[in-house]
């Protein structure tokens, strides 16, 4: 099947996705030399694509393993940011370049200057992977949401200035009383929105079900879940928990890796009667993943600025160290 054949099919509605499109894309990859790695709260027809799905910390970590001359990160531009630094000497393309996080840019020079001059040698500053280059390039280590806790128990600091997400940042500190942890007003703008009369109301709709959250949640929100963790956590609590319903409290998209990890097995998924759904992460669509993997090159490749990047992969190694200990 030819491009132009391709791209007329696509830009119909997803589901009359040609039958052909597994195998072109395949061909395209193996043309390239490329992998494509998709983060669980991508739309499941790019999923279904990829060759890896997993959240944050998996994907990091995954990207550094690869023998594939190019990575291909369907996720916002922080995850392909992050491939890159890991990977300088490999391609890394984003199948949409303006797929942004806006909590990735919301902390200021200014924060970490004060803390640093507040706390002095006794401070160590974790970056939360959703974050820019330069934002990781003024801080210690990076962590993720499935590493934060342990991390940041483990830093031998005992002030934590935690960035950017104040959400995150407030439940490491519950988890771990022993540091001082210092906030930064950042949040997920799609998490931060759950509302808790919405929870509530599901809740008394399935009394018996769990209530599963994603730590970028409220606190408020939090304190009605009977397990927090990242979306591979949550997924995974869900698969191999002896329970049947669950309540979740995380963007829609995992909803599709659930259900076929728990295909055969019964158990049914509740949302909030708004469903979470992140806008940045519904930009990577198919037909993007296709062109990206057709062109190879151009706005859909990432590249770095040289000073940012030596220092920012800094602490994403430093995160890879302190997660395998
Ligand atoms: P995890 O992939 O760490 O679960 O984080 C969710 C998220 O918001 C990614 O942008
Ligand atoms: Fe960013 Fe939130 Fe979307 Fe994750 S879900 S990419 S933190 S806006």
């Amino acid at each position: 099947m030819n491009h132009t054949r391709i791209k007329y099919l696509l830009d119909g509605p997803l589901a009359e996705l040609p039958a052909e499109l597994p195998a072109f894309v395949a061909r395209l990859k193996e043309d390239r030399d490329a992998v494509v790695l998709a983060h669980y709260y991508v739309p499941p027809a790019v999923q279904d694509l990829a060759d890896y799905v997993g959240d944050s910390f998996y994907l990091a970590k995954l990207a550094k393993t690869l023998p594939q001359s190019t990575i291909v990160l369907a996720g916002v531009e922080f995850m392909g940011e992050s491939a890159k630094l890991l990977n300088p000497q490999k391609t890394v393309l984003l199948p949409e370049p303006a797929a942004d996080c806006p909590m990735a840019h919301m902390v200021s020079r200014r924060t970490i200057d004060a803390a640093r001059e507040r706390f002095g040698d006794d401070l160590a500053i974790a970056c939360y992977v959703n974050s820019t280059v330069e934002v990781k390039s003024w801080c210690d280590v990076c962590v993720t949401s499935s590493n934060a806790v342990k991390i940041c128990s483990e830093l031998p600091q005992s002030n934590i200035l935690f960035i950017p997400d104040r959400n995150l940042g407030r439940y490491v500190a519950s988890q771990v009383p022993e540091k001082n942890i210092i906030l930064n007003p950042g949040f997920c703008p799609r998490h931060e929105v759950i509302a808790l009369d919405e929870l509530i109301d599901i809740k008394e709709a399935h009394p018996d079900a769990l209530v599963l959250a994603h730590p970028e949640c409220t606190a408020e929100v939090l304190a009605e879940a009977d397990y927090i963790g990242s979306t591979s956590g949550i997924i995974e609590y869900a698969a191999t928990s002896s329970a049947s319903k669950f309540i979740i409290v995380t963007v829609r998209g995992v909803l599709h890796e659930l259900k076929r990890r728990t295909a055969g097995q019964n158990k049914e998924f509740f949302f909030t009667k708004t469903p979470p759904t992140c806008i940045n992460m519904d930009m990577v669509t198919v037909d993007k993943l296709v062109s990206c993997l057709i062109t190879g090159s151009g706005e859909v490749e990432i590249q770095l600025d040289d000073e940012a990047r030596t220092r920012a992969a800094l602490t994403l190694d430093r995160m890879l160290e302190y997660a395998a200990r």
